[in-house]
């Protein structure tokens, strides 16, 4: 009996030993980091920027997959089905949090099927139209809208996308209806707004700030509470006319839920060794935006941000009536 016992425990300890060997080795391949839009938009260049320099920390590459469609919900799908074994992760932004209060049938639970690592930087959004927009600033764009409403058309990246839901306020606060037109990603709908096909959008300063600057679009206003250092010649929207008007978008990234502690605990690592990268910090500076501080990017701070997120925006979604079925 208790040679059994003796030889149970060993066995224990040396599946134990295996299981830290294992998670010390890790990682021994290619990883692959879901994005749930299109190439080309806001957030897949923030995830190429974090996943090549979490990868040179790694010593092993991260590719990105674009998984896009219905407001990440569906990259999200795949990755909370995805073999928790760390090769697989999600970088998710703000969508993470509305998601549960705009989908009825969601297939995962946005905070149960995950296993957070850490945020990562919070992005403001810039309100854009297309380059020969008929209004010079704010008020005459504001004017051209009243004047023609549902014939202005407004791009956005699905229902609980970030430019959704800079949409959804700007137009609840301006009280008119444009009429949406739904991407798989604010990537592809901003070359839609630089050839003209659709007037409007909402987006993250790391998707329109080369533009803006460029000319090829028009800037009317920030989301931000203040002026932005990238781009100080342009008011914020509260400024503009829209008192209180403040969104800013936050980026997480995730692993699916069951993946082991120390893999979490080694990507944490990778993920804020990555946000004090010189190159990553000057790339984000000149998108208008900043990684986040050391103690965010660390999975209790997501996790408490994330269940925060839900909390407020589920009352709001609520009293807006929006909802996919
Ligand atoms: C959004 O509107 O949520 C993003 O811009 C989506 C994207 O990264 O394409």
């Amino acid at each position: 009996m208790r040679t059994t016992f003796l030889r149970t425990v060993a066995c224990l300890a040396m599946f134990g030993s295996a299981i830290t060997a294992h998670a010390q080795a890790y990682p021994t391949k290619t990883i692959t980091m879901i994005v749930p839009f299109a190439a080309g938009g806001p957030t897949d260049t923030v995830a190429r920027l974090v996943a090549q320099s979490m990868g040179n920390k790694l010593k092993q590459q991260i590719i990105i997959e674009n998984v896009g469609g219905a407001g990440g919900t569906i990259g999200a799908a795949r990755v909370a089905k995805s073999a928790p074994d760390g090769y697989t992760l999600f970088l998710h932004h703000i969508g993470q949090s509305t998601a549960p209060g705009l989908y009825r049938k969601l297939t995962y639970n946005a905070i149960d099927s995950f296993e957070p690592i850490g945020l990562i930087t919070d992005v403001p959004m810039t309100l854009v139209a297309r380059k020969d927009f008929p209004a010079k600033d704010f008020k005459e764009m504001l004017a051209y809208i009243k004047a023609n409403k549902a014939k202005v058309t407004y791009a956005n990246a699905g229902l609980g996308s970030a430019s959704h839901l800079c949409g959804m306020l700007f137009m609840t606060a301006i009280g008119t209806d444009l009429t949406t037109v739904p991407y798989k990603g604010t990537g592809p709908a901003m070359n839609d707004l630089l050839g003209g096909q659709v007037d409007f959008m909402c987006d993250q300063t790391t998707n329109t700030t080369s533009q803006i600057k460029s000319g090829k679009i028009k800037v009317y206003g920030v989301t931000t509470k203040a002026r932005l250092a990238s781009m100080p010649d342009v008011p914020t929207l509260n400024e503009a006319g829209l008192p209180g008007f403040e969104v800013a978008v936050w980026h997480g990234l995730y692993a699916p839920k069951g993946t082991p502690k120390p893999i979490v605990d080694t990507l944490a690592g990778a993920l804020q060794t990555a946000l004090k990268d010189p190159v990553v910090k000057q790339r984000f500076a000149d998108l208008g935006t900043e990684p986040v501080a050391d103690s965010r990017a660390r999975p209790e701070a997501l996790r408490a941000h994330l269940k925060s997120e839900i909390d407020r925006w589920g009352p709001i979604i609520t009293k807006a009536g929006v909802y996919a079925d």
